[in-house]
């Protein structure tokens, strides 16, 4: 089977207790920790900057995800980089100079990913996808965990698996948004292989272990 990971969004975590959920999440079985970085202005809701990244890599040996939900991203990349993120994305309507954003985020070495709301078309990151380590297809308008999943993403899934293997691409196809034990069978057919679960895990009725058990187990099954 192809490899799938597993990224818990500690979006939905409990930051009184953060590195505890950390650690039960690597107990568990997740792959990478999913870190969503919002600025109030690019999305409408404020998080967390580089000391909390730091502190979640102190927390954790996992790869640390690192979304950047953030206007003018160029300014923060160093500052991410050396808190310790694996890798990072950013928005292609944040970027007016994608092909140098992500050149800069290599530079680093850090992995680089691109994303795209979900009323941005895939053509708008076409002249980049050669170049990047991960694309992210947005299943909900970035922001907030626990809505509500936006089923004609699963097109715009499919689109980008095509264009991943014509490249000859061994990009990561990664989904935020809306990801749970239902939608995860259409993505993966969709051709996705890399999960973001806020909600789905730390909410999940029987506690954020069963959450990361019970969504591995649906990616292990298909
Ligand atoms: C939304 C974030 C997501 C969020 C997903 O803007 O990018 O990573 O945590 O949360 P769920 O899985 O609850 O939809
Ligand atoms: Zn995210």
């Amino acid at each position: 089977m192809n490899a799938r990971v597993l990224a818990p969004s500690i979006l939905s975590a409990d930051f009184t207790h953060l590195g505890a959920d950390l650690a039960a999440c690597e107990a568990a079985g997740a792959d990478w920790i999913h870190v969503d970085v919002m600025d109030g202005h690019f999305v409408p809701n404020m998080t967390l900057g580089p000391l909390v990244v730091a502190a979640c890599r102190r927390a954790t040996s996992l790869p640390l995800d690192v979304h950047l939900m953030i206007e003018k991203p160029e300014n923060m990349l160093e500052a991410f980089a050396q808190a310790g993120a694996s890798r990072l994305t950013v928005h292609v309507e944040t970027c007016p100079h994608l092909h140098r954003t992500i050149q800069q985020i290599q530079a680093l070495g850090v992995k680089a990913g691109v994303t795209l709301n979900p009323s941005t078309p895939l053509v708008m990151i076409k002249e980049v996808l050669v170049y990047v380590d991960l694309v992210l297809i947005m299943t909900v308008n970035p922001g907030f965990g626990g809505q509500k999943f936006i089923p004609e993403m699963l097109s715009k899934v499919s689109e980008t698996r095509r264009a991943l293997d014509e490249l000859g691409s061994q990009a990561w196809l990664e989904v935020d948004g809306g990801v749970s034990e239902k939608t995860i069978p259409d993505l993966l057919k969709a051709g996705a292989n890399a999960f973001v679960a806020g909600n789905a895990i730390f909410n999940h009725p029987q506690g954020l272990t069963a959450g990361v058990e019970s969504l591995q187990a649906v990616l292990a099954h298909y």
